[in-house]
């Protein structure tokens, strides 16, 4: 600055305002850094069940045609949120009828897919046509021409999984519409990279090794090359397994694939069952116990976090796994 310029009026906070320049030296409301991570999220679950008769209401009341996806979303119960489930990700719940489609179309967000009851449901995956029945995982990286359709004879039920938090923070939004609105099958496979078959996912985690630390059980990943923000994961619980506690810097949701079993996430008690969807934000402490033999989806941003170098972990040991105390009772608020 010149000493001309230091003569002008006015105190340095006016000078820096007009400049679009905060002092870093000012106290302000809310810190650049601090002692350690907390999520903004919090610790939620969703019960299939009831979301399930939300999904039956909603395939009489709205049709493929009025809404492109019927999904009813997850949104983490915190103010002002009206679409995260968590900081990076989002989930929701969506139907098919029998007979439906459900349009063609592209988006930046990378998403997948867990099938829940399904058969004879499918998606069209840049022309590639395969299967999305019961169990399935399937992927839809972002930029892939989709479409699903249903040619079964009862309703399909899956989960979706996308970035779309993370996509609105980096800003790359792009979203098409297919320009003939149902995209052309040019390939019927029922092996593609985008599907992960339920029999494929079994045998896979029948020849896993054990988790050799405790945390999180027998555990599979599942390739995700195309799409590196999002981390898909399958974990076999046997009946009366706990694992040791800990919290990381990773963002997890889980899908009950198989099971029951109560979690304890941050201060929220978890009895879940087939379908449901609880949620663990970063650096919640996180303890399971399986009541039956389990199979757990985890939906996560690990691998982000791994190449941002910003993961890391704590063990927190052994007693502090939840007891069960009937499944059937109501699980912790939300
Ligand atoms: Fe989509």
């Amino acid at each position: 600055m010149k000493p001309s310029q230091l003569e002008e009026p006015g105190t340095l906070a006016e000078r820096a305002e007009a400049l679009h320049l905060l002092p870093g030296w000012f106290r302000r409301p809310t810190p650049l850094l601090w002692r350690e991570m907390r999520s903004q999220c919090v610790p939620a679950h969703w019960r299939y069940q009831e979301v399930r008769e939300c999904l039956q209401q909603a395939a009489h009341e709205v049709s493929t045609e009025e809404a492109e996806r019927r999904n009813l979303i997850m949104c983490n119960p915190i103010p002002d949120n009206d679409h995260a489930t968590l900081r990076t990700l989002i989930c929701a719940y969506q139907t098919m009828l029998p007979g439906e489609k459900a349009k063609s179309h592209r988006h930046s967000p990378h998403a997948m897919r867990v099938i829940l009851e399904s058969q004879g449901a499918y998606s069209i995956v840049d022309g590639h046509k395969h299967p999305m029945a019961s169990g399935d995982i399937v992927l839809t990286p972002g930029g892939s021409w989709h479409g699903h359709g249903h040619e079964g004879s009862e309703q399909a039920y899956w989960l979706d999984g996308l970035d779309v938090p993370l996509t609105h923070l980096l800003e790359p939004m792009f979203y098409e519409p297919h320009p003939d609105h149902w995209e052309r099958v040019a390939q019927e496979t029922a092996h593609s990279p985008m599907r992960f078959a339920w029999a494929d996912t079994v045998a896979a985690l029948d020849r896993a090794e054990d988790d050799p630390t405790g945390h999180f059980g027998t555990t599979i990943a599942l390739p995700t090359p195309m799409m590196p923000t999002i981390t898909l994961k399958v974990s076999r619980w046997p009946a009366n397994w706990s694992n040791r506690s800990y919290r990381h810097t990773a963002n997890v949701i889980y899908v009950v694939m198989r099971g029951s079993g109560r979690s304890v996430v941050g201060d929220l008690e978890v009895d879940w069952r087939f379908g449901d969807t609880f949620v663990a934000p970063a650096w919640s402490r996180v303890s399971h116990h399986a009541a039956e033999d389990s199979v757990i989806c985890s939906i996560s941003d690990e691998q982000l976090m791994r190449w941002t170098r910003y993961y890391r972990l704590e063990d927190l040991g052994q007693g502090q796994t939840p007891r069960i105390r009937g499944v059937a009772a109501a699980s912790g608020s939300r």
